[in-house]
């Protein structure tokens, strides 16, 4: 997928699938930035990344934690979501007790923007928007680091050689 192309998304099982495909570009040390407004599917999109990255445990709005980690699976690469709503700065993110590293794990922040970049030097940013339907927009926006290369290798069929 080239860098803020839109591609549509109309159901949820598209959103779950998109993030399936999406975690296999994704290695340790990434950070993944979802932006949008309530109810976009940004938890959607994150249940289909830990689905493709195949970690433990049920992967849930994180309303009352603001960060949680699901431990590796297949992948071997654990998937830290955090759900920044509520966070007020930083270092109340460096402050949590996150189980693991996240140079070694996959951490994927909802409502991020202004606040998560500092977490990782480059990183990918996703904006979902909703249109008046079920319908959602979704872009990338590679950050730095060779994520403009990974996202264009979403554009191959599932399995094809990088
Ligand atoms: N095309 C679609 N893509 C994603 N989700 C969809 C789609 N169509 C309908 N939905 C529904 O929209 C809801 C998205 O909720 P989700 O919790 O993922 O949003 P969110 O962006 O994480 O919200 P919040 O800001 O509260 O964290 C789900 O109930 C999902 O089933
Ligand atoms: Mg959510």
């Amino acid at each position: 997928m080239r860098p803020d192309q839109i591609k549509s998304l109309p159901t949820a099982a598209d959103t779950h699938d998109f993030g399936t495909r999406l975690a296999a570009i994704l290695r340790a040390g990434d950070l993944v930035i979802l932006t949008g407004p309530l109810g976009a599917g940004k938890t959607a999109l994150t249940q289909g990344i830990g689905a493709g990255l195949d970690v433990g445990g049920r992967i849930t709005s994180p309303t009352f934690v603001i960060a949680r980690t699901h431990r590796a699976g297949g992948a071997g690469l654990p998937l830290v979501h955090v759900d920044a709503y509520r966070l007020e700065n930083l270092d109340e993110l460096d402050d949590l007790d996150l189980d693991t590293d996240v140079a070694d794990s996959v951490t994927v922040v909802e409502w991020g923007a202004g606040l998560a970049e500092r977490l990782a030097e480059s990183h990918l940013e996703i904006a979902i928007e909703r249109d008046a339907d079920e319908t959602r927009r979704i872009a990338l926006h590679p950050r730095g680091g060779d994520w403009a290369a990974r996202c264009e290798q979403l554009d191959l069929p599932v399995g094809a050689p990088a």
